[in-house]
């Protein structure tokens, strides 16, 4: 075979050139690309932090998030989750309207109640005063002392029934 000449070269060149974008965009069919990449960089406890947040109002099995140019923050969880210690469940999928120091229109987490109800949680508030995170559960704040939730906690328990939550 003939070592390659000049202008085969270019071509080969130029069509890998021309195929790149091609093989790119097939690469990254599947997903919103910009913000999953993003994404797998940066921790959103982090954010939670820069929030005003102990980083521990997330369980540690965070997926993916991200943060819409309106402020709502949408987390994906490897599983749904139970944090027993607190009283805490999340769905796989969660979403709230995130500002500093409270995350609001809570949709995909649950709190226990005093009487051992699993109730939604529709906001979680940061009281930098006391030191406290309250749980909106049912009309009722369930507070925490910020410092229980220094650390995103681990699941404990399988909840398959939170996939319909
Ligand atoms: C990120 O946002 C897009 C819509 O902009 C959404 O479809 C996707 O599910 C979100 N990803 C996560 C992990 O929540
Ligand atoms: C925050 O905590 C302080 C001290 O316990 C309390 O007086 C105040 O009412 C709390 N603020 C809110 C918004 O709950």
């Amino acid at each position: 075979m003939a070592p390659p000449t000049g202008i085969s070269f270019t071509f080969f060149f130029c069509s890998l050139l021309l195929l790149l974008p091609i093989a790119l965009s097939e690469a990254y069919d599947h997903e919103d690309p910009l913000i999953l990449r993003s994404v797998e960089v940066a921790d959103v406890h982090d954010l939670l932090a820069k929030y005003g947040f102990p980083k521990g109002v997330l369980p540690d099995n965070v997926e993916s998030y991200n943060v819409s140019d309106k402020g709502v923050l949408r987390v994906q969880l490897q599983k749904a989750c139970t944090v027993s210690s607190l009283g805490i469940r999340y769905h796989v999928n969660i979403r709230a309207r995130l500002v500093y120091g409270s995350l609001t229109r809570v949709n995909g987490i649950r709190g226990k109640t005093e009487h051992g109800f699993w109730l939604t949680v529709v906001a979680i508030k940061v009281n930098e005063t006391s030191h406290t995170v309250g749980f909106s559960i049912g009309g009722l704040f369930k507070d925490f002392p910020a410092n229980e939730l220094d650390v995103a906690p681990a699941c404990d328990a399988k909840v398959s029934d939170l996939d319909t939550m």
